[in-house]
């Protein structure tokens, strides 16, 4: 079985915090050449960082949520890459939280561009790509609520269920032309994008750990191994798939 990554090219997007950077962490250490996008100046210092105790990481910064900079983002990010890409994870997201009925439509907007069109531009550009040179594989970071509707987060509800039928529908376009489209659905995972539960709904935060079989949250280590599995040559027949990573939450 052979998951090394020698010599593949990776766009992670997300990748400079969070689940996303154990996830480019993981693709590095594994012999990857790997670009990681994010939105903010730490997205440098985090490519550095990780650069340190590896191999040359690099950063683009640039805002998914703007579709009129993807192509640009998505350019700068090959030409790194040396006009070659294996990899693309599409991790970056966000979420906002507001009961449905006064949910802001400017924040709807926002997030479904981030977390649903950005993932459709990069894995579109991305994809041209990989269907020229025969391969690639592109990874969705879908979500628990790809599977049920959760409440007061509708947007993002909404995209990540997105994600899902997107990771089918190009799976089934590309797959026999050598493109495998797959997604990870992280379950209650400990990132910024959480943090704020423990502290404003202890006791949502309790029922949610309550409930998860495996007795604790998740975290980005939890994501290296099935990341890597993905972006293997072990994983040539695997694609379309949608696979929990939730310490057994959906099983309950
Ligand atoms: N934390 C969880 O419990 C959890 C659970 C399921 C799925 N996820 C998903 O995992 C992914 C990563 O989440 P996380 O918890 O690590 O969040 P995080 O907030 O720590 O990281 C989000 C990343 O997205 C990038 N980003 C945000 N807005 C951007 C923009 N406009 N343009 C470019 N990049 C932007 C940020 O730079 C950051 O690197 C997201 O897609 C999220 O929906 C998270």
């Amino acid at each position: 079985m052979n998951l090394s990554l020698t010599g593949k090219k990776a766009v992670v997007t997300g990748g400079g915090r969070g689940l996303c950077r154990s996830i480019a962490q993981a693709y590095l250490d594994a012999g990857a050449e790997v670009v990681i996008v994010g939105s903010s100046a730490r997205t440098e210092e985090a490519a550095k960082e990780m650069a340190s105790h590896h191999r040359p990481a690099a950063a683009v910064i640039g805002d998914l949520s703007e579709p009129e900079c993807i192509p640009e983002i998505y350019a700068e990010c090959l030409r790194i890459l040396g006009g070659r890409i294996d990899i693309l994870v599409n991790g970056a997201g966000s979420q906002f939280r507001c009961p449905a009925e006064t949910f802001p439509y400017e924040q709807w907007e926002r997030i479904l561009k981030l977390n649903l069109s950005a993932a459709f531009r990069m894995s579109q550009l991305a994809g041209r790509d990989m269907l020229a040179q025969g391969c690639g594989r592109i990874i969705n970071i879908a979500s628990m609520t790809s599977f049920f509707g959760s409440e007061q987060i509708p947007a993002y509800s909404a995209s990540k269920g997105g994600i899902a039928q997107l990771t089918k529908a190009l799976s089934n376009e590309w797959a026999k032309r050598g493109v495998l489209v797959n997604a990870i659905a992280p379950g209650y995972m400990k990132t910024s994008l959480t943090e704020t539960i423990k502290t404003t709904n202890p006791s949502q935060y309790e029922q949610i750990t309550q409930r998860i079989p495996a007795g604790r949250w998740g975290t980005g280590e939890d994501l290296q191994g099935i990341s890597l599995l993905l972006a293997s040559d072990a994983a040539s027949y695997i694609t379309g798939a949608v696979i929990p990573v939730d310490g057994g939450y959906l099983g309950k």
